[in-house]
């Protein structure tokens, strides 16, 4: 019997692949047209909190892993658990909502 490949595997799969994206230029631009204070060196420290704070319980998830209705709501929750500063906490959304729309990582 032939087994197919289901979506949600399939999204397993292709989330697991390569290492995470780092933000360039481009991404900026597209991060500024909702967060007027966002530049390179924040988008980065937001992808250095991220990879350094976030991977310690379970795999660091890609941006592209899951939609932003459900990144807005477990960065909250998981800030909690990871102990961020608000500050270290909006640096991780801006980075992963910025990064999760990069023509790049789709
Ligand atoms: C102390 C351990 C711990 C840390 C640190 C942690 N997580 Fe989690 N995370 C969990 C656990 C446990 C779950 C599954 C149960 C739950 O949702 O509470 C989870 C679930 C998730 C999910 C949902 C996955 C799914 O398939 O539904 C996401 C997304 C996530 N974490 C992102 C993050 C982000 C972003 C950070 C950093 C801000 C982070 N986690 C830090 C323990 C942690």
């Amino acid at each position: 019997m032939k087994r197919k490949l289901t979506p949600a595997l399939l999204m397993f799969i292709v989330g697991c692949a390569g290492p995470l994206v780092q933000p360039t230029q481009t991404d900026v631009e597209r991060a500024q047209t909702k967060w007027q204070d966002v530049n390179l060196a924040s988008l980065q420290l937001g992808h250095t909190v991220y990879t350094e704070r976030c991977g310690g319980c379970h795999r660091l998830y890609r941006p592209t892993a899951f939609s932003e209705k459900k990144w807005l709501h477990e960065i909250p929750e998981m800030s909690i658990k990871a102990a961020l500063s608000d500050r270290e906490q909006q640096l991780v959304r801006e980075y992963l909502l910025t990064m999760r729309e990069a023509p790049q990582s789709k």
